[in-house]
């Protein structure tokens, strides 16, 4: 309905105006550009206002019926469209900025059509609010990228969720913090050719890649990024999953840190996704029940924002460069374990690694000896307090009895 309403005020503009642009096309193709020379041609041109203003009322019922009947909407798009077309699907149309760079104008129009937008009816002067016909209002930005960061606040004018979702995100504050190249929507979406996003998850990283290669670079030979891109594999983690996508929170931050685990969790507690992968789903309860995870857990709910020394998942085994755990580079794998460990216990000996039990619980094989501790207390516990127990009930059952009998022998 908005953009309908849009579309019938413009077409009304336009019908105003294609004198205006007639005039001044004229104009420019038979005398050197000259701005005054094209007004003075538009004021010749004028018919009497009355007269403007009938036509105008008649082609806006005109329109209305037109709409109510046919759903013409689509027709004025194209119309408007159009003529926006006529020039701009010149492929070899380009403008030079005055940074030196030189920008294509032509705009794909089959592309165009097939987009979410061109699907939607939207026409080209929703977005470029301030084009009405030619020649255009000057152009004031001196750089491509001053020319997107005019631009992309339109986006929001629509999608009122996603505007709402990138408030404060890392992106928005690096942008706010005086760098221009942090992303905004059109340099994950595009502009003319915005496709549903849908279920392309390959595409999310390259569309990352064109800022963050190197951590992409890492991410494509680690166990999960070889998967996904490699493979198609949608069970992996792309960058978005662990991220998010609008409501990217900062990396850096201690508490993002700290909840690092319970992301790795989604997926690595899964047992029916493990099982496929033919990997154990209890790694994360293991780390949480030994002393490393324990502390951190611990840590996370009293200290949220405080920076620990405590490991989490990706101190052994990477972020971004995550390996199988048997690949030789692997930081876990047992020639490199040490080196893992001495980052934080810089004195750790050879035979430091076997002092922990690693993702297992204690059992026969691993750790007997921790295994033997345990069972020992499991059952001298029980053994300890159901003891006491029956005391105390056998106990109070004695003291009741005799109660019980003085009273009578009292009667
Ligand atoms: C008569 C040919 C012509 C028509 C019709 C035309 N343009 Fe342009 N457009 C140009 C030229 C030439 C430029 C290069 C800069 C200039 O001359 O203003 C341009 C530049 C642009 C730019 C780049 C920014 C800028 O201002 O330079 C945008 C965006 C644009 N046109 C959008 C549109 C839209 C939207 C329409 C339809 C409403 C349209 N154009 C219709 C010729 C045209
Ligand atoms: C959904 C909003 C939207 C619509 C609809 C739209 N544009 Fe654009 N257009 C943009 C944005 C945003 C940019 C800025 C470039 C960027 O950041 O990628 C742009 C840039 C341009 C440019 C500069 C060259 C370029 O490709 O970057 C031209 C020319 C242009 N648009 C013409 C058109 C024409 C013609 C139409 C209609 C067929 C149209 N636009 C429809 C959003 C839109
Ligand atoms: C005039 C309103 C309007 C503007 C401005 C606009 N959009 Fe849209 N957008 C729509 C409509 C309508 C749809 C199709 C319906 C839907 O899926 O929400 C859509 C769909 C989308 C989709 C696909 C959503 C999905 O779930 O499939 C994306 C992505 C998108 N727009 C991004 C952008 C970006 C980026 C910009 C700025 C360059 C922009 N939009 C500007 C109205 C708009
Ligand atoms: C850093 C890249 C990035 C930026 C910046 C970005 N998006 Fe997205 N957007 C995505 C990805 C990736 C998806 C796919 C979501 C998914 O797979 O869950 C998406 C999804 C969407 C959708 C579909 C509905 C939804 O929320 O899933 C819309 C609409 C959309 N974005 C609009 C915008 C608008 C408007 C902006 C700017 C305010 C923007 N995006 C900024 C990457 C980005
Ligand atoms: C147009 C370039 C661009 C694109 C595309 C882009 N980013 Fe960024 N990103 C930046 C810039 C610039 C920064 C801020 C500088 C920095 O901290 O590296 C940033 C910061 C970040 C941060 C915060 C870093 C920190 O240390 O706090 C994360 C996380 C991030 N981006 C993830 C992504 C993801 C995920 C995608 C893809 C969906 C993506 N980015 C796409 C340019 C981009
Ligand atoms: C398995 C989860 C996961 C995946 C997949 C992932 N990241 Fe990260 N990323 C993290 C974590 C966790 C951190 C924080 C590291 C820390 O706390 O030291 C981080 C840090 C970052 C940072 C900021 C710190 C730095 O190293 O510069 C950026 C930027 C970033 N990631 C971008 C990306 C991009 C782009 C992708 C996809 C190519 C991606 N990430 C894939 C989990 C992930
Ligand atoms: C979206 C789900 C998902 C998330 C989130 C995730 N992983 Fe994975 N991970 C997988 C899948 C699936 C595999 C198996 C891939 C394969 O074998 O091709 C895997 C493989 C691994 C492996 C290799 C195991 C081996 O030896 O083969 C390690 C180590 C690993 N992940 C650690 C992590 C860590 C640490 C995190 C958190 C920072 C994390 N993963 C986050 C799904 C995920
Ligand atoms: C103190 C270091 C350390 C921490 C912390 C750690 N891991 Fe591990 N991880 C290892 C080592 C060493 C191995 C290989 C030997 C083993 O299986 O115990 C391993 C193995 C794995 C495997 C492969 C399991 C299999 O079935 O082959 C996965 C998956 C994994 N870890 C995920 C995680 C996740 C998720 C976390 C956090 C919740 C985590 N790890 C925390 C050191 C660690
Ligand atoms: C990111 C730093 C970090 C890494 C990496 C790390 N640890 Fe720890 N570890 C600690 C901290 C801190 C403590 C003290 C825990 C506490 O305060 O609860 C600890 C405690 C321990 C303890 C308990 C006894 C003691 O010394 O307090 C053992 C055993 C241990 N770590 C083994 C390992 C092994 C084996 C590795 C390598 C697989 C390893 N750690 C990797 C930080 C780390």
């Amino acid at each position: 309905m908005f953009v309908n309403l849009t579309m019938l005020v413009k077409s009304g503009i336009f019908l105003f105006e294609s004198n205006k642009f007639q005039a001044s096309l004229q104009n420019r193709t038979t005398s050197t550009p000259n701005k005054n020379s094209g007004n003075e041609h538009m004021r010749l041109n004028k018919p009497p206002s009355f007269v403007r203003i009938f036509v105008f009322i008649v082609f806006l019922s005109l329109a209305v019926c037109f709409i109510n009947t046919f759903s013409p909407s689509q027709a004025q798009d194209d119309d408007e469209n159009r003529f926006c077309f006529n020039c701009h699907s010149n492929r070899e149309m380009q403008r030079t900025l005055l940074s030196g760079d030189s920008v294509s104008l032509f705009v794909d129009e089959e592309e165009f059509q097939s987009s979410v937008h061109g699907q939607a009816g939207l026409t080209c002067t929703v977005c470029h609010t301030n084009i009405e016909g030619y020649p255009h209002p000057e152009f004031t930005a001196t750089t491509y990228r001053e020319f997107s960061l005019e631009l992309y606040p339109i986006c929001t004018e629509c999608h009122t969720d996603q505007i709402r979702a990138i408030q404060g995100n890392s992106h928005m504050v690096a942008l706010e913090g005086g760098n221009p190249e942090a992303a905004v929507c059109t340099d994950c979406h595009g502009n003319h050719g915005i496709q549903p996003p849908g279920d392309n998850r390959v595409a999310i990283p390259q569309t990352c890649r064109k800022c963050h290669s190197e951590i992409y670079d890492l991410y494509r030979s680690s166990v999960h990024g070889a998967a996904l891109i490699g493979d198609g594999n949608p069970d992996v983690p792309s960058c978005t999953d662990c991220h998010g996508v609008h409501q990217l929170k900062g990396p850096s931050t201690t508490s993002f840190h700290l909840f690092s685990p319970e992301i790795c969790a989604t997926c690595h507690r899964d047992n029916a996704l493990m099982d496929k992968y033919d990997l154990r789903s209890d790694t994360y309860d293991t780390y949480v029940s030994d002393f490393h995870g324990v502390s951190v857990v611990l840590f996370q709910q009293t200290y949220p924002d405080q920076e620990t020394d405590k490991p989490v998942c990706i101190d052994c085994h990477g972020v971004h460069h995550i390996l199988r755990t048997d690949d030789p580079e692997s930081t876990v794998i047992k020639e490199n374990l040490l080196e893992t460990c001495r980052r934080c216990h810089p004195n750790a000996t050879t035979n430091f690694p076997d002092s922990w039990l690693g993702h297992y619980w204690p059992s026969p094989e691993h750790a007997p000896i921790v295994f033997i501790v345990k069972t020992f207390y499991a059952i001298l516990i029980p053994l300890i307090i159901g003891g006491m127990l029956i005391f105390v009930i056998s106990d109070y059952y004695r003291m009741m009895v005799e109660r019980w009998r003085n009273r009578r022998n009292a009667k």
